[in-house]
C-alpha cells in the first residue's frame, strides 16, 4: 500500500520539528520517549493499575485485566466497583473543591450590551446537589435502577450534564443521541438499546433560531415500544409543546417536588458494568452501539486528562464538542469533572452572531486549555486573523484538535496566530470505540517536538502500529492501516463490545487480522522515521464531515427512502473547510425525471429525515451505478471519478458504461 499521503492536498512535513521554550520542564528527546513507551507497553497492566490507584474505588479489583466470556471483550479491573458520579462529584464536594466552579455555561443569545444573555455557573456543590435530586427522581418516581437503560436527546445545557451524572450514579446505562439527528435515528437507537425512559427538551437554540426537539422526539416515540416515560427540560419555552398526559413530565415541575436536601447514595457499580452505549456509524447496516464500562473508562480518562491536557486546578478548560458525540462524553462531561476541573459549555454555534464568538468565550472566562477541531479552525482561518487578534488570548496555554486529520497549515495557524507560539498544539487521535485518546503529544507528561499535522506517538500503554494487509508493519513513510495491538482500559466493554451484537463486533474490528488479536481502526496512516503517526483519513466507507462520523450506507438508505429514488451511491470528496463532504449519485425510479427541483428535494430529504450534517453537497442523476457482477455498488470507482483520479482495478466491474454515466453526470455539473 504505497502512495502519496497528504492531508487536504498538503504534503506532510515529516522532518519538521517544533519546540517551545516555555515547555522545557517536560521536554524529552525521542529516544527517551520511545524507551519509556516500549516498557509501558510491555508492562501495561502495571501502568494502568498505577493510574487506577489514583482514583477512589468503592471496592478494589481482583485483577487488572481478565478475558470476558467473549474472546475479544476484556474486563478491566474485574471485582472492583466504582461510581463515576461519585468520582466526579462526591469526592470533590468532600474535599477542597466543594465551592470551585465545575461548570460555566453560556447560552447562545447575545444581549444588546455585547454580553451573553444567559450565563450559569455551577459549583461542585451545586452540581452535586442537582445530580442527587435528579437521581432521586429517577429512582423514586420513575423506578430506574441499575441495569435499566435510558435515552438522552438534549441540547448543550447544564441539565444534560446533570442527567448523565445522575444515570451514572444509579448505574443506569444511558445512550445520548445527538440533537441534530432525526426522529428515525432516535427511535432506532431507543429500540436497539431497549431504553425505558427518554430525557429530552422542548427545543434548542441554533443560530438564533429555535428547533422544536420535542416534536421530533414525539415522532420517534411513535416508532418505539419500550419508552413509556419522558422527561422534558424547558429550554426554549416555545408555546404549544405537546405534553402527553401520563407519559410526559416537565423537568422543572418534577424537580420542584424534590427537596434540595434529597440524597441518593452512589450505587455500587461493578467496574465492567456498562456506563453508556454510544451509537456510531460503520461501513454497513445500522449504527453500532459501542459499550463503555465504568472502571476502565474512568482510568483512561484520568490518565489522558493528565498526560494530554496537563490539567491543573487553576485551569479553565473548554471543549466545544456536543454531548451527542464521544468527545462530549469523555472530554466535556466525565473527564474534566473526574479531574475536578472548571469546564466551559457553550450552547450555540461558534461563529454566531459574529465570527469571533469563539475568541469571546476564551477571553470572557480566561480559557487556558482548549480542545478544538480542524473544521472549526479552518473556518476561523477564513474569517481572518483580525477577529482573533482583537481578543485577549493570553490565558491560553495549551491546545489540541480532534475528530479528523488536521492539515499542516491549520495546525500552523493555531500555533502561530492563536497561541502566538506559546502553546503546545496537538492532534489527538482516537475514536468512539477507543473511549479516549490513544495517539497524541503529551504536554502533561513528557513533550517531544511537535510536527504540524502529525498525531504523535501512541500514549503510554498503547501499542498502535501502521501495518499492511497482513498485519506486518509497513516501512516508515509508507501508507498503511492503523491497528491497536494490545488491550486498553476504556476499550469497548463487557458483555459484548457492541450492544447486542458480539459477532458484528468481532467481524468489524478483529476479523481482518485474525489470528492476530489486532484492533482494526479503519484509518489510513503513515509512520515517519521518528515513529510519529500521521492519520490521514478513513480507509473504509465512513465519512468525516466537519469531524462528524457518518456512514455512506446510512445516507444512501435515507436517499432511497424517498419515493423517487431507486438506488444511490454516496461518496466523500475533499472540502477545504469541512475536510470531507458527501455527494450522491442517484438512479431514479421509473416515472421520475431528473430535475433541479428533485435535486433540491433529495438533499432536503436527507437533511430532515436523517441529519443536516449528512446533506449531500450535490446530487447527480445517473441511469446506472457501477457495480460488481454480484451487484455490489463500487463506491471506490465513483469516488475515483469524482476526485479525477485513476480508476485502478476494474476487473470486477459488471458494465463499463456505468462509469461513463458517472463521469458525464459529474462533469456536466462541475464544469460550470
Ligand atoms: C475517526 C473516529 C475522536 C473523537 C471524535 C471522533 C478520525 C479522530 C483524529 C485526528 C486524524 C482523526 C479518524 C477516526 N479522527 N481524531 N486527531 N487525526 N483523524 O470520533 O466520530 O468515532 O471518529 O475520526 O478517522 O477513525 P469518531
Amino acid at each position: 500500500m504505497t502512495g502519496e499521503t497528504e492531508i487536504l492536498g498538503e504534503s506532510l512535513p515529516f522532518d519538521e520539528r517544533i519546540e517551545i521554550p516555555n515547555w522545557e520542564h517536560r521536554k524529552v528527546d525521542l529516544g527517551t520517549y520511545r524507551k519509556s513507551h516500549e516498557s509501558s507497553v510491555k508492562n501495561s497492566e502495571v501502568l494502568w493499575e498505577t493510574v487506577a490507584k489514583e482514583l477512589d474505588w468503592q471496592r478494589p479489583w481482583d485483577a487488572v485485566l481478565a478475558k470476558g466470556e467473549h474472546p475479544h471483550v476484556a474486563k478491566w479491573f474485574p471485582g472492583g466497583a466504582i461510581n463515576l458520579s461519585q468520582l466526579a462529584l462526591d469526592r470533590h464536594v468532600a474535599g477542597n473543591r466543594k465551592n470551585k466552579v465545575a461548570l460555566i455555561w453560556e447560552g447562545e443569545a447575545m444581549g444588546d450590551d455585547g454580553s451573553p444573555k444567559e450565563v450559569r455557573k455551577l459549583t461542585y456543590f451545586d452540581l452535586w446537589r442537582e445530580v442527587n435530586r435528579f437521581a432521586f427522581l429517577l429512582k423514586n418516581n420513575f423506578g430506574m435502577k441499575k441495569g435499566d437503560r435510558m435515552a438522552v436527546y438534549l441540547p448543550m445545557i447544564p441539565e444534560a450534564v446533570v442527567v448523565l451524572l445522575a444515570a451514572a450514579r444509579l448505574g443506569v446505562t444511558f445512550t445520548v443521541v445527538f440533537s441534530g439527528f432525526s426522529a428515525e435515528a432516535l427511535s432506532s437507537r431507543i429500540n436497539d438499546l431497549g431504553a425505558k425512559l427518554l430525557v429530552t427538551a422542548d427545543g434548542l437554540n441554533r443560530r438564533g433560531k429555535q428547533v422544536n426537539l420535542k416534536e421530533i422526539a414525539d415522532k420517534a416515540l411513535e416508532q418505539t415500544r419500550t419508552v413509556n416515560q419522558v422527561i422534558v427540560v424547558k429550554r426554549t419555552g416555545s408555546a404549544g409543546t405537546n405534553m402527553k398526559a401520563g407519559r410526559d413530565f416537565w423537568f422543572d415541575d418534577l424537580m420542584r417536588g424534590v427537596p434540595v436536601s434529597a440524597r441518593v447514595e452512589p450505587e455500587q457499580v461493578e467496574s465492567e458494568h456498562p456506563l453508556y452505549v454510544l451509537y456510531t456509524s460503520g461501513t454497513t447496516g445500522k449504527p453500532k452501539g459501542m459499550i463503555h464500562d465504568n472502571g476502565g473508562y474512568a482510568v483512561l480518562l484520568h490518565a489522558t486528562m493528565k498526560w494530554v491536557f496537563d490539567l491543573k486546578d487553576e485551569d479553565i478548560y473548554w471543549c466545544p464538542a456536543d454531548i451527542g458525540w464521544v468527545t462530549g462524553h469523555s472530554y466535556v462531561v466525565f473527564g474534566p469533572l473526574i479531574e475536578g476541573a472548571t469546564t466551559v459549555i457553550y450552547e450555540g454555534t461558534l461563529d454566531f452572531p459574529q465570527p469571533d464568538r469563539w475568541w469571546q468565550v476564551i477571553e470572557r472566562y480566561g480559557v487556558s486549555v482548549f480542545y478544538t477541531t480542524p473544521t472549526a479552525t479552518r473556518m476561523q482561518m477564513r474569517f481572518g486573523e483580525d477577529f482573533v487578534k482583537k481578543h485577549d488570548r493570553s490565558s491560553l496555554r495549551l491546545m489540541h484538535s480532534v475528530g479528523e486529520p488536521i492539515n499542516p497549515s491549520a495546525w500552523r495557524w493555531l500555533f502561530d496566530v492563536v497561541g502566538e507560539k506559546r502553546c503546545p498544539v496537538g492532534s489527538t487521535w482516537w475514536m468512539t470505540e477507543t473511549g479516549g485518546i490513544m495517539i497524541s503529544i503529551l504536554p502533561g507528561l513528557m513533550l517531544i517536538p511537535m510536527k504540524p499535522g502529525a498525531n504523535g506517538l501512541p500514549i503510554p500503554g498503547i501499542d498502535a502500529e501502521v501495518v499492511d494487509d497482513k498485519g506486518d508493519p509497513v516501512a516508515h513513510g509508507e501508507k498503511g492501516l492503523l491497528v491497536i495491538r494490545n488491550m486498553w482500559p476504556g476499550m469497548p466493554g463487557a458483555p459484548t463490545g457492541m450492544w447486542g451484537d458480539p459477532e458484528r463486533y468481532v467481524k468489524q474490528y478483529f476479523e481482518k487480522f485474525l489470528p492476530k488479536d489486532y484492533f482494526f481502526c479503519g484509518d489510513y496512516a503513515v509512520k515517519d522515521n521518528d515513529g510519529y503517526i500521521w492519520v490521514a483519513g478513513r480507509a473504509d466507507e465512513v465519512l468525516k464531515v466537519a469531524g462528524h462520523r457518518l456512514g455512506t450506507f446510512e445516507i444512501e438508505s435515507s436517499i432511497v427512502s424517498h419515493k423517487a429514488a431507486s438506488e444511490a451511491a454516496v461518496v466523500a470528496i475533499p472540502d477545504p473547510i469541512k475536510g470531507e463532504v458527501p455527494i450522491a449519485f442517484v438512479v431514479l425510479k421509473n416515472g421520475f425525471a431528473p430535475s433541479e427541483e428533485l435535486r433540491k428535494e433529495l438533499r432536503h430529504w436527507v437533511r430532515s429525515n436523517f441529519s443536516a450534517i449528512a446533506e449531500p453537497s450535490q446530487v447527480y442523476f445517473v441511469n446506472k451505478l457501477p457495480k460488481t457482477r454480484s451487484g455490489k455498488i463500487m463506491r471506490r470507482l465513483v469516488k475515483a471519478v469524482a476526485e479525477g483520479k485513476p480508476l485502478g482495478d476494474v476487473a470486477t466491474l459488471e458494465d463499463e458504461a456505468s462509469i461513463d454515466e458517472v463521469k458525464q453526470a459529474y462533469e456536466s455539473l462541475t464544469i460550470i
